[in-house]
């Protein structure tokens, strides 16, 4: 067993030899499987949704910072499906499938439960699965390999072998590519640990990180996200009492990190599919084992009512300056989760949105970054697609902070406006002189 083993891993150098599959094709799988195709390996691509394997056919990204050149190049060296049965000429198979939670916060594991049944079903002996879904540690060898097991009637380390890798990129991040992230490299045993890390050397120049075990990778970076979505809802958390005490968050960070040990974090919404969703997975697997995770679900929840707490300081800025609510058209600018991505699963302005409609506050939203036909119907967004010929507004919230909103400027902006209006600055993009709130 060892031999043939080894001879995957001489396949893996001679990577020509080497065919790779990868399940979900969006926002990890999609530049996961041009950068294989790009270091000579062979690709084939399967994900549930027809529209992208069309997209992908016809040489069409559906990804902003993916360009159509890339797609033309991935169809060149590689073959993309919405049959799985084509998996199962791969040697190696990467599940990049969607990992969200679900109304009650906890693990929605069905499409990775999902992907993993049909692996089960075309695994080869020696065949390597790799898990890069984000989950909570224990969910690969607990969850997943049991069904891989089941429906493949194959033996972990013994017929295949096993591993998860997590995905680290950042959306929108021009620096931090997926090559020059290290690697975090795990696998059921010391031989896929190096199996799977030889694979991923091919393809990643930063390098890889190989850990102790499974459970341990995938701690990691839940870990990660979870530390981020913690220091955040901090910063969150003084910024409200800041305000109350009439002092300036941004000011107070600027002195704070002028000290070598300070972590420098900015208020604002946390929301998308990752540190928004990520710290739940952690939580999830604490109660199992009995444990309460206080700070992570306190964080969690500030995080949450930040939305409610900008809305209420955006009204309140309306009675302050003896403006009626009444009949008021606002203009939310940015609607994504975050900065210069074009990515709104899970965006906290969404929110925003929600409650101003409630209270019968009449909203239009403007997002350079995400056009009116990728907006699904149900959500009732307002979507104006040019800043052309637009006046008249009571007011703005600048709730995301992509580098063209700085483009445009301030000036222009409060021209979108009445005379007599509020302009609420999320991101304190603009000198606080010129707006009437920010975080
Ligand atoms: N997007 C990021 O920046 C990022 C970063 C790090 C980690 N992650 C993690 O990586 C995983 C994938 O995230 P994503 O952002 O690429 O999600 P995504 O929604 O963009 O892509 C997932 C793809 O999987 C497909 N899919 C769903 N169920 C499937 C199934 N059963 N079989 C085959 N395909 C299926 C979907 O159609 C979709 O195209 C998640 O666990 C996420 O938390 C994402």
């Amino acid at each position: 067993m060892t031999h043939i083993f080894l001879k995957k891993l001489n396949n893996l150098i001679d990577t020509k030899k080497c065919s790779v599959g990868i399940i979900g094709l969006g926002y990890v799988g999609l530049p996961l499987s041009i950068l294989f195709v790009k270091n000579n390996f062979k690709i084939i691509g399967f994900d549930v949704d027809k529209k992208k394997i069309a997209k992908i056919k016809k040489n069409q990204s559906y990804i902003e910072r993916i360009s159509n050149n890339d797609v033309g190049l991935i169809n060149k060296g590689g073959q993309f499906y919405s049959n799985f049965s084509n998996i199962s000429k791969c040697d190696i198979i990467i599940i990049c499938v969607p990992t969200p939670i679900t109304k009650n916060k906890k693990p929605f594991l069905k499409p990775l439960i999902e992907s993993s049944k049909l692996i089960g079903t075309i695994l080869k002996k020696n065949d390597v699965v790799v898990y890069e879904s984000t989950v909570y540690p224990g969910c690969t060898e607990e969850v997943c390999i049991p069904i891989l097991e089941k429906f493949s009637k194959l033996k972990l380390d013994l017929d295949f072998l096993c591993g998860y890798s997590p995905e680290r990129i950042n959306p929108g991040d021009k620096i931090n590519k997926l090559s020059n992230i290290i690697k975090i490299v795990s696998g059921t045993s010391i031989k896929s640990t190096n199996i799977i890390a030889s694979m991923y050397s091919k393809i990643i120049k930063a390098g890889i990180h190989k850990t102790l075990n499974v459970k341990t990778a995938e701690a990691s970076k839940v870990l990660e996200n979870t530390q981020r979505s913690v220091n955040i809802s901090l910063i969150n958390e003084v910024s409200v009492l800041f305000n109350k005490l009439n002092i300036k968050t941004n000011e107070v960070l600027e002195a704070a990190n002028t000290k070598w040990n300070f972590n420098y974090f900015t208020p604002g919404l946390v929301g998308g599919h990752c540190i928004a969703i990520d710290p739940y997975y952690l939580v999830y697997k604490a109660k199992q084992v009995g444990l309460k995770s206080n700070l992570i679900l306190g964080s969690q929840k500030i995080n949450e009512e930040m939305p409610v707490i900008i809305c209420k300081r955006f009204m309140k800025s309306f009675s302050k300056k003896n403006i009626k609510l009444k009949k008021k058209n606002i203009l939310i600018m940015g609607l994504t989760f975050k900065e210069n991505c074009s990515d709104i699963r899970e965006s906290k302005v969404l929110d925003i949105i929600n409650y101003l409609d409630k209270k019968k506050i009449s909203v239009k939203t403007y997002d350079p970054w995400v056009s009116k036909k990728d907006l699904d119907k149900k959500l009732k967004i307002n979507h104006i697609e040019n800043l052309k010929n637009i006046s008249g507004f009571d007011g703005v919230i600048i709730a995301v902070g992509h580098d063209i909103f700085k483009k445009i400027g301030i000036k222009k902006i409060k021209s979108f406006c009445k005379k007599n209006s509020v302009i609420f600055d999320i991101k304190n993009q603009f000198n606080s002189k010129y707006v009437d709130g920010t975080l």
